[in-house]
């Protein structure tokens, strides 16, 4: 491993931000260097989006296959005409009523966007991030940037700069702690070069969101059907994801059924010898006792379990744990997709 980068850590407060270090980590950018940033959706490992070489290192860092295209970060809205061919009239729709925000367009790009971004396709995917850490660096490097979530590929993704730097040290230039991100799970990808937009990833703006200003929302198949033989459209979804050392097994159906079977099971694995480890909810907890839980929070409240969840998977990780044995949520709002990723990390799902 030729892991001899110098990283530079740095905290950034996202309501005071010191505009010093903005430069700085622009001045790398602009030099085709590799900055980590905080997104309101999880890290993301950024470079400038127009030099192949920088975006080479991205792929290098993270491990990604290169087959798995890049999401670019612009500013403004207006920066996706330099990117994108033809904007359709919904795709300008769902910019000015979603973004700055979690929601990523697969629009036909412009030849300007290099065949390493997008993977060879004749589609980019564009997004205007939230976060004032995320948008003042695009601001300052005046260039689009690329950038998948900052994780090793196939590990969850990071929502607090601690995960990064686990991950990526000594691989990037520069990684910019902003704190915990909000939302926790990664945007939603929705697909507007056909007529009906088609949600290729689930994230924080809904399926419901979308139609609730267009009128209609489809969503790919291979998104609900996870281990069936759909090919999925978005190439990023078909690899095996989110993937703590621990096995993970998802228990779908009734929460009272749920835990009852993970209780029994949770004895079977603690016999073999496994260290066993329980994802529960607040409502759940008290059906545990004293067995090794960590709870991702309030089954009425999707945004705590969204923000919690890829930190649960990592800390079970830390603690040694070699299974993890998950509930899960109802398939509603954002709770499609924390399903969407509850499922991909998990190796089994048993309906209670
Ligand atoms: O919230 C996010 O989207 C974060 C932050 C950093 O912005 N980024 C992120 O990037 O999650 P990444 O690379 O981990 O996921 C990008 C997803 C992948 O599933 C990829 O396959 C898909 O977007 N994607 C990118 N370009 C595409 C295209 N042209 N067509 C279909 N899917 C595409
Ligand atoms: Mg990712």
């Amino acid at each position: 491993m030729e892991d001899s980068i110098k990283t530079k850590v740095v905290k950034v407060d996202p309501e005071n931000i010191d505009y010093n270090i903005i430069k700085e980590a622009a001045d790398i950018i602009n030099k085709g260097g590799t900055v980590v940033f905080p997104t309101e959706t999880v890290y993301g490992l950024g470079a400038d989006a127009l030099n192949e070489n920088a975006v080479d290192k991205i792929f290098e860092a993270k491990g990604r296959p290169q087959d798995n295209p890049l999401i670019v970060h612009i500013a403004e809205v207006e920066e996706m005409y330099d990117l994108i061919r033809e904007v359709p009239e919904n795709a300008k729709i769902l910019a000015e009523r979603f973004w700055p925000g979690p929601l990523t367009m697969i629009l036909y790009k412009k030849e300007i966007l290099s065949d390493k971004i997008t993977a060879g396709l004749n589609t980019a995917a564009i997004r205007l991030p939230v976060n004032k850490i995320a948008r003042a660096l695009i601001m300052e490097s005046k260039k689009p940037i690329a950038a998948p979530s900052a994780n090793i590929s196939g590990k969850p993704s990071p929502t607090e700069a601690s995960h990064v730097t686990e991950d990526l040290m000594g691989k990037v230039d520069m990684i910019i702690d902003g704190g915990s991100t909000y939302i926790g799970l990664e945007s939603t990808v929705v697909d507007m070069t056909s007529s009906t937009p088609m949600i290729l990833r689930p994230g924080g703006i809904t399926g419901e969101d979308i139609a609730g200003v267009l009128g209609e929302c489809a969503y790919d198949p291979a998104i609900i059907k996870s281990g069936e033989k759909t090919i999925p459209k978005s190439p990023g979804q078909k690899y095996r994801h989110y993937s703590p050392k621990a096995k993970v097994i998802l228990y779908k159906g009734d929460m009272v059924n749920a835990a009852e079977k993970i209780n029994e099971d949770y004895d079977k694995f603690t016999s073999q010898g496994l260290n066993t480890g329980i994802m529960s909810t607040a409502q759940t907890e008290k059906f545990y006792g004293n067995k090794t839980t960590i709870c991702m929070g309030d089954r009425t409240k999707m945004l705590t379990i969204s923000s919690n969840l890829f930190r649960c998977l990592r800390d079970f990780d830390h603690m040694g744990i070699d299974i993890i044995l998950s509930e899960a949520v109802d398939e509603k709002g954002l709770g499609k997709a924390i399903l969407n990723r509850l499922g991909k990390a998990a190796g089994e799902v048993i309906e209670v």
